[in-house]
């Protein structure tokens, strides 16, 4: 009994007050603590970004040299945490192993896991940006059977991801400066996104109390499916099977038929019924690293771009006000920066780490914080009496 909103997929509950991010929808904008994200994009880096995500303002110069520091310091692993990767089968899909060894970081960093402590929520929310990305490397290097590759502090943030990566003990390796600022750029761009259904899972998750480490783990689960974080790869799958331009309009055609489950992967936002600002920063990085690393005519790049075209011209996607998203070009300028499909969410997951952190900091400080428990419109059958085995038909 009872009477409740019935909202399924909360297109139109507020589950919490939050300062971090701000999407206005209609006009196509996102700010980060009032900042616009293709500002961010063109003249901050990662770590400022971080710090503006979970501090609320953008650091001095010393502040960042500070956080910066710090943040480092965190970057390696609990060594037994390496056993817990080889227990995976190499084929294992990296985004399985990240929930799997971030969940684990619960039973690995004992001393940050009491939320009512701000000092242990602040080592938990270090260790969680700093240990991320040799995480998501350490799944990569597990399934092609390379050694692991230690983080060398003295670099930046995107280029000791970018070595973990892909150096090979035996070859020499430099991290392209050009790359590092690419991977940069695409880290700021997925850093937080408001009440996604990831971060409001790492919020429900969170309301109980729960470990941060567990918290987080339940997030990138949900970021994993193909309506969520996983379009990225669904994007590169799609283009691929494409295959060729004189084909996109038979795909447009697929994606409007009400009988084909088929979408267009990357279009489309619950909020953005606009151009995902995201997206148009994500595109130009997409060209500038084509440019870089000499690939001219890319064939993936010139089926999205006909792709965007025609879907934009188009009478279905312009009344449903469907754009291209974030998820749109980012797969293919990380397939020409050498990063295998399996790999594209789990960047998400890496980027998307610090605000799923902000916001969990916020939610447990937050004074009308209660633990999350939607209520239900039940529809089965009434109350009726136990039947005994021997009496059921
Ligand atoms: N291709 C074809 N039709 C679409 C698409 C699409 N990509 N997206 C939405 N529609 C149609 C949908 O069929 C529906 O039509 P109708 O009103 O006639 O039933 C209408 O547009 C509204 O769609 P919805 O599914 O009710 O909207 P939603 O807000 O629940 O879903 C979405 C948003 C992102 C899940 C959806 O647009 C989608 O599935 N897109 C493709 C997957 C994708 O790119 N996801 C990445 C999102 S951005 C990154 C992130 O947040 O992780």
């Amino acid at each position: 009994t009872g009477y409740f909103t019935y909202d399924p997929g909360f297109t139109a509950t507020a589950s919490c007050q939050s300062a971090i991010s701000y999407i206005d929808g209609d006009k196509g904008v996102l700010l980060h603590r009032g900042y616009p994200i293709d500002e961010l994009a063109e003249h901050s880096d990662y770590m400022e970004v971080c710090y503006l995500l979970l501090n609320g303002e953008l650091p001095t110069a010393e502040q960042k040299a500070g956080f910066v520091d710090t943040v480092t310091r965190h970057t390696m692993l609990h060594d037994q945490m390496n056993y817990f990767f080889r227990g995976f089968r190499r084929d294992a899909h990296p985004m399985a192993i990240m929930v799997g060894v971030v969940g684990a970081m619960s039973a690995f960093y004992h001393d940050s896991t009491d939320v009512d402590d701000p000092h242990q929520r602040m080592v938990a929310s270090y260790r969680l940006v700093a240990k991320m990305p040799t995480i998501a490397a350490w799944a990569y290097k597990y399934s092609i059977g390379q050694p692991f590759i230690y983080p060398k502090n003295d670099l930046s943030y995107s280029e000791r991801f970018l070595d973990m990566m892909f150096a090979v003990p035996a070859e020499s390796y430099r991290v392209d400066p050009v790359l590092a600022k690419a991977m940069d750029r695409i880290l700021i761009l997925h850093a937080d996104h408001e009440q996604n259904a990831s971060t409001s899972t790492v919020r429900l998750a969170g309301s109980s109390g729960a470990n941060p480490f567990a918290c987080i783990a339940a997030g990138i689960a949900s970021l994993w499916g193909p309506a969520h974080g996983g379009a990225n790869e669904a994007v590169l799958r799609m283009l691929n099977e494409i295959g060729t331009v004189d084909r996109v309009d038979e795909c447009v055609k697929r994606a409007k038929d009400k009988d084909d489950p088929f979408r267009l992967m990357g279009f489309g936002h619950r909020v953005y019924k606009n151009y995902d600002p995201r997206a148009k920063v994500m595109q130009q990085t997409c060209h500038e690293v084509l440019d870089q690393l000499g690939i001219k005519d890319d064939p993936l790049l010139e089926i999205a771009m006909k792709l965007e075209k025609v879907a934009l011209e188009d009478d279905y996607f312009v009344d449903k006000k469907l754009y291209p998203n974030v998820d749109f070009y980012s797969g293919i300028i990380l397939k020409a920066m050498g990063f295998p499909m399996e790999m594209f969410t789990v960047l998400f997951a890496l980027a998307r780490t610090v605000g799923w952190v902000a916001q969990w900091n916020e939610m447990i400080q937050d004074p009308h914080q209660k633990i999350g428990r939607p209520r239900q419109l039940y529809t089965g059958p009434a109350q009726h009496p136990y039947v005994p085995i021997h009496k059921r038909d």
